[in-house]
């Protein structure tokens, strides 16, 4: 399978350019820092130098020509300001599945947050506000369109070694934490499981290993 990943120098995105080459698909991880370009190679993926807040669909298409499945990964990150919230969280999932339709790739998994699919709580701080309004509206964009998606929004992201124990149920589950090399697994994992289209799945950690918990969804 090949993967083309967003957000390919990302934490959860490394993990999983590792766990895919380790089971022998072809990722690809997309970055817009040439300097980032080693590190994706030395997960084993192949690296390409896209800014997701500057490039075409069309551009972006012609990478994804081929390909088998889209992920989206990437992320504005700490410390940056709600504009970024917008133009990454949000817009650069909208661009993506842009191109995912233009060059026919159905399957679209697309990393949310937990705190989605509701308008951020009154009296939110305004960067947390936009982060939650730009990942509502990504998954809103994302599930008008004929692609065979699946969100997964995960709780709260820890460096953590993986646990290979999960929740991942349809919303709501109670809040927690969660290791990225976790998400990593589960998101390896629906890719293996086309059967989990149009499903909205949130993920903390828990007492399932991956399989069962995706037997269980799927
Ligand atoms: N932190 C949490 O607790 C939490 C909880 C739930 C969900 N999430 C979500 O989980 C996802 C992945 O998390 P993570 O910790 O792996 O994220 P991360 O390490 O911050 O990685 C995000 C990646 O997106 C890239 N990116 C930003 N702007 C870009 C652009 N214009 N073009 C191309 N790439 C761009 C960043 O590249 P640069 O290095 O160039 O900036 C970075 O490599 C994010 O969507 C995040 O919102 C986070």
């Amino acid at each position: 399978m090949r993967v083309v990943i967003a957000g390919g120098h990302g934490k959860i995105a490394l993990l999983l350019e590792r766990l895919l080459t380790e089971r022998g698909d072809q990722a690809v991880g997309l970055v817009r820092n040439p300097a980032q370009v080693a590190d994706v190679q030395q997960a084993g993926a192949e690296a390409a130098v896209y800014d997701l807040e500057a490039a075409s669909a069309d551009d972006v298409a012609v990478l994804l020509s081929g390909a088998d499945a889209v992920v989206f990964a990437a992320g504005a990150g700490a410390g940056s300001g709600a504009p970024r919230k917008d133009s990454v969280d949000r817009a650069a999932s909208v661009l993506m599945a842009d191109a995912a339709e233009r060059a026919g790739v159905r399957r679209f998994v697309q990393v949310s947050a937990m705190g989605a699919g509701r308008p951020p709580r009154p009296g939110s701080d305004e960067v947390w506000a936009a982060y939650i309004t730009a990942k509502t509206a990504a998954e809103a964009d994302l599930r008008a369109r004929d692609l065979d998606w699946t969100i997964l929004r995960p709780g709260g992201l820890t460096d953590d070694p993986a646990t290979g124990k999960i929740r991942l149920a349809s919303p709501p589950i109670p809040r927690g934490t969660v290791p990225r090399a976790d998400v990593a697994a589960v998101i390896a994992a629906l890719l293996d499981h086309p059967d989990t289209r149009h499903q909205t799945l949130e993920l903390v950690s828990g007492d399932s290993p991956v399989a069962a918990a995706m037997q269980s969804i799927s």
